[in-house]
């Protein structure tokens, strides 16, 4: 794994940003695997900012999401294809109609997953996934003791995961979903380059862990240490156990 040590989460933010927009540059109908939570914030903003800037179209890229919490109803602004739609769709020049993400309403979850993973073979595979990691070392909704060949399925969260998740609900950790569908780690493990970006000495111990412990279902996003071409951008609080 290629672990690069910024400053700030700006730096982190433009080193994402340039290996996107130079994917783009190569292929402007690459696609894109996007992810949820603060980690790819910065990265959505610099994108904005070049398609505003007239530096970089994502026109006709088509975009998959990692996850979504199920049963949360389609206007609920934490529902991740409207976390989506808000942070990174409407702030770029992407179709929204190439945007996908799993359905977190099935009926036929089982059916909706396998769905999933076929829209994605259909595109052609993820070229560039972009993922946070969860201070439990998750990667997508991949809890620990998630199997490392996993596919698209539903999952229960823990209970750390739905209190670190808790803020974007009110700090109310019941009304955090308990389950969601998530890519995975065997899902995840096929994009052609795995970029995660984790800041902050919270995310310490997960660093450590998926960088320099064993490969395990234990530590979920350790399973990059096997992917052929993985980037992990950390700042130096989170590299602090390094
Ligand atoms: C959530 C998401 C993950 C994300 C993780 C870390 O649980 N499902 O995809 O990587 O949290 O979040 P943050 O970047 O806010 O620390």
């Amino acid at each position: 794994m290629e672990v690069v040590i910024v400053e700030t989460d700006r730096e982190a933010a433009v080193i994402a940003a340039d290996a996107i927009s130079r994917l783009f540059r190569e292929n402007p109908s690459a696609v894109l695997g996007i992810a949820t939570g603060s980690s790819p914030l910065g990265i959505y903003d610099e994108l904005g900012r070049r398609v505003t800037g007239g530096e970089l179209s994502l026109a006709d890229a088509r975009a998959f999401m990692l996850d979504e919490y199920v049963g949360l109803p389609e206007d609920h602004p934490e529902r991740y294809r409207n976390v989506v739609a808000r942070d990174f769709v409407a702030k770029v020049d992407i179709d929204r109609a190439n945007v996908h993400g799993p359905d977190g309403l099935a009926k036929d979850v089982p059916q909706a997953c396998a769905s999933y993973e076929q829209q994605i073979r259909d595109a052609g595979g993820i070229d560039l996934q972009i993922l946070g990691l969860g201070t439990d070392g998750h990667i997508a909704f991949n809890e620990p003791g998630s199997s490392l060949g996993s596919r698209t399925r539903i999952k229960m969260l823990t209970s750390q995961t739905r209190s670190d998740n808790a803020r974007f609900f009110d700090d109310q950790v019941d009304a955090v979903p308990q389950h969601c569908l998530t890519q995975g780690l065997g899902t995840i493990s096929e994009c052609r380059h795995a970029l995660v970006v984790a800041t902050g000495r919270h995310k310490a111990q997960a660093v450590h862990q998926v960088v320099e412990g064993p490969v395990t279902a234990m530590w979920p996003g350790s399973v990059l240490q096997l992917h052929p071409h993985a980037t992990i951008i950390v700042d130096r609080p989170a590299a602090s156990r390094l």
